[in-house]
């Protein structure tokens, strides 16, 4: 008996799916598009990899960049309250437009609402 995890639940294409809206939102938001790269190929593609073991998947990211701390890899850009936020609007919006078991986007959003708060690192 396997108790399946919320990565098996949503599945790897609608996980990618998600993460591709949600920096297509990211490239058009005018608070976070100056901190992020222009070209979010590889932004994209490590973030499926974390949130992919975030949810209980296989640990992609570790294998490949090791431990994910990622209030330190986040130390060079400034995330203000205010950057936090438009990252988890950006991420609502992504989870309202794609498909997925609405009790398993409940449990990401809440988590990364927490891991986003947990990303500021200056004042406004
Ligand atoms: C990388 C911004 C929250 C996960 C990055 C990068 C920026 C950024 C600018 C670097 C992109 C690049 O160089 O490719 C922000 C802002 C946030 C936020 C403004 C607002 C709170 C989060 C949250 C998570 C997360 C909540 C958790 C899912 C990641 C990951 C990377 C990343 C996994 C790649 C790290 C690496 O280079 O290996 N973020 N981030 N971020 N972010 Fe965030």
């Amino acid at each position: 008996h396997h108790k399946m995890t919320p990565f098996e639940i949503i599945g790897e294409e609608k996980l990618s799916e998600l993460v591709d809206r949600f920096y297509e939102l990211v490239s058009n938001d005018l608070e976070l598009s100056p901190v992020f790269p222009e070209d979010l190929t590889e932004t994209a593609r490590k973030q499926k990899q974390f949130l992919t073991q975030f949810l209980g998947g296989p640990p992609l990211y570790s294998e490949e960049h090791g431990h994910p701390m990622l209030r330190a890899r986040h130390m060079p850009f400034p995330i203000t309250p205010k950057r936090a936020q438009a990252w988890l609007a950006c991420m609502d919006t992504a989870l309202s437009e794609t498909s997925m078991d609405q009790a398993v986007k409940d449990y990401l959003y809440d988590r990364l609402t927490h891991t986003a708060q947990h990303m500021i690192n200056t004042k406004e």
